[in-house]
This record gives C-alpha cells, sequence and structure tokens, in this order.
C-alpha cells in the first residue's frame, strides 16, 4: 500500500512531537514541514522549506497538518489546502473556534476530511468521544478543566508565590501561550470550549456571547482563605443546553479538595459530559509536544483507513438538554459590582461561592449567561 504523503505547516513542540512519532511509520510520510526561518533549523533532519507553496500546490501530498498556530495565515493555509483537495488536520484552536462551521461546510463540498482532536484536551480523544460515542444521546451539559497553564499557576500560589511570580514561572518552562492572556484571561479555556459546545450543542458559541473570567483578579490569598474552608480553585469552562439558551462560562470555580479538578495539577485536563447515559469524565494530557501529537496522528490515521467515495470524515455534533449543581465564585470586581445573589453558600473578604445551578440565580443570569 502506498504511503500517505503529509505537509506538515509549523514545526514547533506540537509540530516536532508529529515528526518523531512518524518516524518509525511505514505507512505514513512527512514529505515537506513549513518554517518560518530556514535557518534556525540548521542540522535539522528533516525535508524542510519556507515556502507554503511547496505544500500547499504539491499533487503528492494527501494530507495537510496544521500546526502553525494563531489565526492567519493558518486559516488561509487550511482553506488553501482543502480547496487543493487534500485532507486537513490542525491541533488549532483559534482558528476552529472562530471559523469551525466554515472549514466544515468547505470540507464537505470538497469532499475531504477536517478533523481537529488535538484542538482540545491535547492527547485526550475528546472530541472523538463527544462526536462518535456520545452523539447516540441527547447531552445536558459539558465541562472541564482544559488550561495547564492556570493549574500550574493556581497551584504555585497555593505554595506561597504570588500571581506575577507564577506567571513567570509559568511561562520559563514553556506552559504558558506566547501571549499569556490567553491563558490567564481564560480565552485558550474558551476556544476549546466554543468548540466542545458547537460538537455537544450543534451550535458555535463564540466566547465573546458567553461570560469569559480568568485568573488575573485571584490572588495567594483568596486561596489560602478557601483552603481553610476545605475549598480549591481551578478555572473552568462550563456550557449548558436551556430550552431557548445555551449557558457558556469559563469563570475560576471552587470545590471541595476532594474534587478531581484538584488532583490536576500542570497540563492535566479532565473534561466531562453529562447526558442521558450518564456523567462521562475523561482526563489526561492536555498539552505537551508528543501527546498533542497523538491526537494529531490518530487524526491522520482515521484518514488514510477511511474507505475511498464514501464521505469523507467530519465531527458532527449531536443533541442537546440541560441540568447541574457545582459551585461557581465570584470574585469581587470593584469596578463591576456583583447583582443580589440569593443561596451564597459561603463568602469571605474578596470571594464569594454560589450554586451553579441557573433556575435558582435568576439575578445571575443576566451577568452570567447572555441568550443566543
Ligand atoms: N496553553 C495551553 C494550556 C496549551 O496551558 O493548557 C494547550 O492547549
Amino acid at each position: 500500500m502506498e504511503k500517505t504523503q503529509i505537509g506538515l505547516l509549523g514545526f514547533g513542540t506540537v509540530g516536532q512531537g508529529v515528526l518523531q512519532i512518524l518516524q518509525s511509520r511505514e505507512d505514513l510520510h512527512i514529505a515537506k514541514v513549513l518554517v518560518r526561518h530556514l535557518e534556525n533549523y540548521q542540522g535539522v533532519k528533516a525535508p524542510l522549506t519556507d515556502n507554503a507553496d511547496e505544500i500547499l500546490s504539491d499533487p503528492d501530498i494527501d494530507v495537510v497538518v496544521e500546526v502553525m498556530g494563531g489565526l492567519h495565515p493558518a486559516f488561509d493555509f487550511i482553506t488553501r489546502a482543502l480547496e487543493q483537495r487534500k485532507s486537513v488536520v490542525t491541533a488549532n484552536k483559534a482558528v476552529v473556534a472562530r471559523y469551525g462551521p466554515e472549514l466544515l461546510a468547505l470540507a464537505r463540498e470538497v469532499r475531504q476530511s477536517f478533523l481537529f482532536e488535538a484542538s482540545v484536551g491535547g492527547g485526550i480523544p475528546v472530541l472523538d468521544a463527544l462526536a462518535n460515542h456520545l452523539s447516540t444521546v441527547p447531552i445536558h451539559s459539558v465541562e472541564g478543566v482544559v488550561n495547564g497553564t492556570t493549574n500550574f499557576i493556581l497551584d504555585q500560589m497555593d505554595q506561597g508565590m504570588s500571581f506575577a511570580q507564577a506567571l513567570e514561572r509559568a511561562q520559563r518552562l514553556g506552559f504558558a501561550e506566547q501571549d499569556p492572556s490567553a491563558d490567564i484571561d481564560g480565552w485558550d479555556s474558551a476556544r476549546k470550549l466554543t468548540i466542545l459546545t458547537g460538537l455537544a450543542f450543534h451550535s458555535w458559541v463564540a466566547a465573546e456571547d458567553g461570560v469569559v473570567e480568568g485568573i488575573s483578579r485571584v490572588d495567594a490569598s483568596h486561596i489560602h482563605r478557601m483552603r481553610e474552608m476545605g475549598l480549591g480553585l481551578r478555572l473552568v469552562a462550563r456550557a449548558e443546553r436551556h430550552p431557548d439558551s445555551i449557558g457558556f462560562v469559563v469563570a475560576p470555580a471552587a470545590y471541595p479538595l476532594s474534587h478531581r479538578y484538584l488532583a490536576l495539577h500542570g497540563s492535566q485536563n479532565a473534561i466531562g459530559f453529562l447526558s442521558e447515559a450518564g456523567a462521562t469524565w475523561l482526563e489526561g494530557p492536555g498539552a505537551g509536544g508528543v501527546a498533542t501529537a497523538t491526537s494529531i496522528v490518530s487524526d491522520i490515521q482515521r484518514i488514510r483507513r477511511s474507505v475511498p467515495d464514501r464521505e469523507p470524515i467530519t465531527l458532527l455534533p449531536s443533541f442537546v438538554d440541560s441540568v447541574d449543581d457545582t459551585y461557581v465564585v465570584f470574585m469581587h470586581d470593584p469596578e463591576r459590582p456583583l447583582p443580589e445573589v440569593p443561596h451564597i453558600l459561603r463568602s469571605g473578604p474578596g470571594f464569594m461561592v454560589v450554586p451553579h445551578k441557573l433556575a435558582e440565580l435568576e439575578g445571575m443570569v443576566q451577568y452570567r449567561y447572555r441568550a443566543k
């Protein structure tokens, strides 16, 4: 059988992870790798180019893997690859969150596969679980801890570091995104939640239409006071289906120390789905070169194994409904006073904890959720 020829756009941590995994493969071959500056890769044993046309216009390349990150030119390259009748695999959550429906439609039109397992939860097969396994039952809610940088920063603050020191350390260790606000202000989690929501509820909710609050207003004293109350903090992304709207929120949330979220450290992620089948949880490495590359290679394998002339593989969303009972912490913001909230479970200087049941939080709904 002929090898599947792959063009790799981007050669950072994830791109290098893909190359590492594919080195031992007989069936999958990296034909070309796009890098920005060839001079930075002297001595690297890979077929490098700095000209995207050499990949996008090469008729021998079957699958384009985009791991450059950023919206542009990544979106333009993906579009061109599909138009050239190549299947595309990407890890780019910014592109998928913003342009997912458009790219899925284009892929269907040109009868190519468009897969993006690596864009949410790194090495955890979360989209496959959602779009295939759980597509048979209505899903009520999706939630998770999907950002490792904030796990790391919150843990460091728990150990006594200030927010600024912890962020600086996360950046030094290579955890944080290039622009750390994507992590700490919640946008990285929000993009992942948009993708999860798109597949779970068939509705691509833009982060701007939900509520996104990061951890930059959390300080070490909040964490210490919460710990005294037996609570710990994680940045949680959550979407729920309601009859006429979708609740979409990314916010620092407090949980008892025994909760699964508090056992996640560094790049570990956990994602849960509440469906007619019950609660399904997936946990694992949410970032890292080789971990994320396993999701990419698994997508490439699915494309290779797909039957010619059958429908190409795209991720199809499933059904819906509502519920739940976790806790959300709302940090006091002097600039934006919180509305009167019934059912405050606990509060202290700088924070309060309220149940997350929307039905009980009418005053909060306007503030936290904007109906679609
Ligand atoms: N910056 C992301 C994180 C990388 O901290 O989890 C993985 O998407």
